[in-house]
């Protein structure tokens, strides 16, 4: 006797389908698994055949010969219990053949029970995919099933029920989902009282999509800042709220009952976390924080307490948007497009510039060199936050509140939409790079002019030029501007605070940004460099 029926494996962030075929023949009784299972995998011989005889079922002395096809895919985990022992029940001819084509998943207890697994919602978008019409799934992952439209879901507590289904003796549709945000409850901007200047950066990174440092004395309002950004950002769209609801599945990290992502997702992790915790790994893989955070924010606090292994592994998942995972065999990929915030102090004891700080530039250096290399030169802005004055703190919030600067940002990006039309990967000015860059940001010459003279002055790089350049668009978009003019380039040029060298950083970012305007106002001078962009852009 011969039975099939549907099962799905994870790989990275996408589940893949698997078969499972059960082949029952004469001869010594025995219980073979195949199809590269790993030990948890294997050791659903032993759950299958207990939950099935405490299911009532007798199984008959047979030669047992389970495979999960195909055997080229590694097959991690216990999700594959119930479609096995569903098969094996076929096979044995104890329960009629599923007239249906069905998916079935979950683990099995040694009384039948049926336990819960990750992945379920990638499984179910798998079947509707397969044009499979019937999922069987735990009851407490039947709502993250559920939001999959086009597939019927049930939600069983055990075998037998899972066998009531199947002959559609019973039917058990989850209950709808609530809609649950996955980030803490929205913090509003107007608590923070004055740090204009970061509460612009803010507007200007959540606009354009862009990596933020705040940097700044103790108790000034890193922390508070970074914590409102998702309350800036642009709302998910329901592409976007799948694939963010999807990583979680595969975490396991979804609530009973959760539906798919209203809000994007705000991962803080603390300083210590490890290699594998942050950008994902283990056996079987897991999704790390920069995967958790994919479309919403990734906020490193005190960056330079990280391990340097931890900063360096940042790398991969900012610049190309996904994390690979090597295993044994293959690698599997897992998307990380996050916006990346951080925060730190200026140096080791946080008050530098005030007469209390007694660090040394040697202990500067060392302090920042702990970030510099791999994660100073792709955060697009720098911005310092500074230390409030008692009176500044006492009174009622005068600022400006999140849902007005929210808009502006929808606006903004609602204009890159459109800019990026047909443009595969880019979705932000910040995901901008190479030729795209100099196509789609089109500037005066006025603003050409700025741009070099910012470059000249404040001795800004290859890559901060290009940073800038990003910056200015966004600026303009905020603006509702087509073009890029000399104004929004002179605004981005200050979110540039680390580009200084240490030793200057008491001196002049403004006067030296003061320079550069006035490069402007006095227009070209005869055989001066015509500016960092190309004519015609
Ligand atoms: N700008 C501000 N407006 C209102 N409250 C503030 C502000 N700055 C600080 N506070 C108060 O101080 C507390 C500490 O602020 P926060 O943790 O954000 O500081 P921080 O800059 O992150 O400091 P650290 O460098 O020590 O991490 C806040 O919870 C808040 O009560
Ligand atoms: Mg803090």
């Amino acid at each position: 006797m011969h039975a099939t029926l549907h099962c799905a494996a994870l790989l990275g962030a996408t589940a893949q389908a698997v078969s499972v075929q059960v082949d029952l023949a004469r001869g010594l009784p025995g219980f073979f698994l195949v199809g590269l299972p790993d030990a948890a995998c294997i050791d659903a011989k032993v759950r299958v055949a207990t939950a099935v005889r405490n299911g009532g079922w007798e199984l008959p002395q047979k030669r047992v010969t389970v495979n999960l096809a195909p055997g080229d895919l590694r097959k991690e985990g216990a999700g594959f219990d119930l479609a096995i022992a569903l098969s094996l029940l076929h096979a044995s001819g104890l329960v009629e053949p599923c007239p249906v084509p069905t998916l079935a998943v979950g683990e099995l207890s040694l009384s039948g029970d049926v336990l819960p697994v990750r992945g379920v919602l990638p499984m179910a978008l798998l079947a509707r995919r397969m044009g499979i019409e019937r999922v069987l799934v735990p009851e407490q992952n039947g709502a993250e099933g559920a939001l999959v439209q086009g597939v019927q879901v049930h939600g069983v507590r055990t075998l037998v029920e899972a066998t009531q289904v199947l002959a559609g003796e019973l039917s058990l549709p989850p209950p709808p989902a609530s809609p649950q945000p996955c980030a803490e409850g929205s913090l509003d901007l107007s608590d923070v009282r004055g740090q204009d200047s970061c509460k612009r950066a803010l507007e200007i990174a959540a606009a354009g999509g862009h990596s933020a440092l705040l940097v700044g004395p103790p108790g000034a309002g890193k922390t508070m800042l970074a914590r409102r950004i998702p309350g800036l950002l642009p709302s998910l769209t329901f592409d976007e709220a799948v694939e963010s609801t999807s990583i979680w599945s595969i975490a396991g990290r979804l609530r009973p009952a959760q539906g798919l992502f209203t809000e994007r997702p705000f991962r803080a992790p603390h300083h210590t976390i490890s290699v594998a915790g942050l950008v994902g790994g283990g056996s079987p893989p897991r999704p790390g924080e920069v995967s958790l955070a994919h479309h919403g924010v990734l906020f490193m606090d005190e960056l330079p307490e990280f391990g340097r292994a931890a900063l360096e592994a940042l790398r991969q998942p900012l610049e190309d948007g996904e994390v690979a995972v090597v295993r044994a065999r293959g690698a599997a990929l897992l998307p990380s497009r996050f916006m990346l915030l951080a925060a730190m102090n200026p140096c080791p004891c946080g008050y530098e510039g005030e007469p209390r700080c007694q660090c040394t530039v040697p202990m500067k250096h060392g302090y920042r060199r702990r970030v510099s290399g791999p994660i100073l030169d792709r955060l697009d802005l720098h911005v310092e936050a500074r230390a409030l004055k008692p009176a500044e703190l006492a009174g009622a919030p005068t600022g400006e509140s999140s849902a007005p600067v929210r808009a502006r940002v929808e606006r903004a990006r609602e204009l890159q939409r459109q800019r990026f039309r047909g443009l595969s990967g880019v979705y932000a000015n910040a995901q901008l790079r190479g030729r795209a860059l100099r196509e789609l940001c089109s500037a005066s010459s006025e603003a050409r002019r700025a741009l070099a003279a910012s470059m000249e002055h404040l001795h800004l790089s290859a890559r901060a030029h290009d940073r800038v350049l990003k910056l200015s668009r966004t600026i303009a978009d905020l603006a509702g501007e087509p073009r890029i003019e000399a104004r929004h380039v002179l605004e981005a040029v200050q979110y540039r605070c680390l580009d200084r060298p240490i030793e200057g950083r008491e001196g002049p970012l403004l006067p030296a940004i003061h320079r550069a305007r006035e490069a402007v106002l006095r227009g070209p001078s005869p055989g001066a460099p015509s500016g960092a962009i190309p004519e015609g852009t």
